[in-house]
C-alpha cells in the first residue's frame, strides 16, 4: 500500500487504527489530519508520532486547503473524523452537522479531484436506529434518532451518492459500540471505569436495560483494514459482535473486577430518545475472511487493565475545565 490519509487520527479508534496498519505494514505511509478537538490528542498517538512513516497535520476537515493538502500523493483515506459522543449531541448538535456531514463532503470533493483509490468512510450501527428485535443488515432502512446518528446516517447517503454519481471507489464500514485504549473517558465504558477507580458513582440511564453489543478496538481496527484490502467499492460493510450487554449488567461487572462496593451503581435520568437496543448482522464482512477475536470478557478485562495501567492518560483529561464543565452539565443539571 502507498500512503494513507487517516483523519480524526488522533481520537479514539483512528489512534488504534494509525498504530495497527504502522505495525502491520512495514512499508506504509501514513498522513493524519486532526483537529485536535476536546476528543483528539497527539499523547494517543505518542508512540507513533517520531516515525519516518507518519506526517501530521493539525487541521480541519472542513478546511478545503488543508484537506487538498494532506491528501495530495495518498491513494487512499479512511475518515474517522467526526463528533463522537451522542449526549454532547443531544446538548448541542451544531458541530455534528459541521464536521460530520459538511467535512465529510469536503473530504469527498477533494477525494474526486484528486481521484483516490479508495475512500472509506468510518461510520456506525446508530443509522439503522433502534432494533428492539432481530439484526439491521447494510440494506435496511435508515432510522436515525439522534442528531449524531441522523449526522451519520446523512454523511452515509453522499458518501454513497459519489459512488453511483462520480464513481469514486467508496466504501462504508458501520461499528458497532468500540472499547479498549485510549477511549476519551465519557463514553459508557471509560467513564464507568475511571469513575469507579476513584469511587465515584456509575450513571447508569433510565432503568439500565438499554442494550449495546461491544466490539474490541483491534477487531474494529481489522475489519477496517480487511475491508480497504478486499471489499467491494460502493458497499457498506457491518462490523460487530454479539455482545449484548445492558447498562446495569456492564455497571455491575466493573465494580465486581474492580473489587468496589455495589451500591456505587446509580440510577440517573434517561436519555432524551435513548436506542434501547443495536445488534448487526455481520455476515457480507465475515464473507470477506474477517471476524472478530475478542469475546465480551476479554474486551472487558484488557480494557479496565488498560486505565487501571494508564491513570495520567485519563485523570488528566478528568482534570480539565471542558471535561468537568461537560460532567457538570450532562449528570448534575440534567
Ligand atoms: P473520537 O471522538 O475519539 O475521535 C474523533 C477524532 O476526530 C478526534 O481526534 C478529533 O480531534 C477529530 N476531529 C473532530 N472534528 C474534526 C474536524 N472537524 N476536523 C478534523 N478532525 C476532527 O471518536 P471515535 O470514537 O474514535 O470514533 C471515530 C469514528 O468512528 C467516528 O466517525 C465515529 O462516528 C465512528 N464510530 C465510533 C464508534 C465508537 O463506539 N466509538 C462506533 C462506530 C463508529
Ligand atoms: P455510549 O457509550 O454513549 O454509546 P452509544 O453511542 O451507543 O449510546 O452509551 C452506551 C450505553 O450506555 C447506552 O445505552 C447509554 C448508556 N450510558 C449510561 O447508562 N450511562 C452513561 O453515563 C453513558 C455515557 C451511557
Amino acid at each position: 500500500m502507498d500512503a494513507m490519509l487517516v483523519t480524526g487520527g488522533a481520537g479514539f479508534i483512528g489512534s488504534n487504527f494509525v498504530r495497527y496498519a504502522l505495525n502491520r505494514y512495514p512499508d506504509a505511509r501514513v498522513v493524519v489530519l486532526d483537529a485536535l478537538t476536546y476528543a483528539g490528542s497527539l499523547a494517543n498517538i505518542d508512540d507513533c508520532v517520531e516515525s519516518d512513516r507518519l506526517r501530521f497535520i493539525q487541521g480541519d476537515i472542513r478546511d478545503k486547503g488543508t484537506v487538498e493538502d494532506a491528501m495530495r500523493g495518498v491513494d487512499t483515506v479512511v475518515n474517522f473524523a467526526a463528533e463522537s459522543h451522542v449526549d454532547r449531541s443531544i446538548l448541542d448538535p451544531s458541530s455534528f452537522v459541521e464536521t460530520n456531514y459538511n467535512g465529510v463532503y469536503v473530504l469527498l470533493e477533494a477525494a474526486r479531484r484528486l481521484e483516490v483509490k479508495r475512500f472509506l468512510q468510518v461510520s456506525t450501527d446508530e443509522v439503522y436506529g433502534h432494533v428492539p428485535s432481530g439484526l439491521s443488515d447494510e440494506s435496511d432502512a435508515f432510522a436515525p434518532r439522534s442528531p449524531y446518528a441522523a449526522s451519520k446516517a446523512a454523511a452515509d447517503l453522499l458518501v454513497q451518492s459519489y459512488y453511483t454519481t462520480y464513481g469514486l471507489p467508496v466504501l462504508i464500514t458501520r461499528g458497532g459500540n468500540t472499547v479498549g485504549p485510549y477511549q476519551y473517558p465519557e463514553k459508557v465504558l471509560p467513564l464507568f471505569i475511571t469513575n469507579a477507580l476513584e469511587y465515584k458513582p456509575l450513571p447508569v440511564y433510565g432503568d439500565g436495560s438499554a442494550v449495546r453489543s461491544y466490539l474490541y478496538v483491534e477487531d474494529h481496527c481489522s475489519a477496517i483494514d480487511r475491508v480497504l484490502r478486499t471489499g467491494q467499492p460502493g458497499n457498506a460493510y457491518n462490523v460487530g459482535t454479539n455482545c449484548e450487554v445492558n447498562g446495569r449488567d456492564l455497571a455491575d461487572r466493573i465494580l465486581e473486577i474492580l473489587d468496589r462496593p455495589a451500591n456505587l451503581r446509580e440510577f440517573v435520568p434517561d436519555r432524551s430518545g435513548h436506542d434501547l437496543r443495536y445488534a448487526l448482522d455481520c455476515g457480507r464482512i465475515r464473507s470477506l475472511g474477517w471476524s472478530p477475536a475478542f469475546d465480551f470478557e476479554t474486551m472487558l478485562n484488557e480494557t479496565v487493565q488498560w486505565y487501571v495501567d494508564h491513570r495520567p492518560w485519563w485523570q488528566e483529561i478528568r482534570n480539565e475545565g471542558s471535561f468537568r464543565a461537560y460532567y457538570r452539565k450532562q449528570y448534575h443539571e440534567r
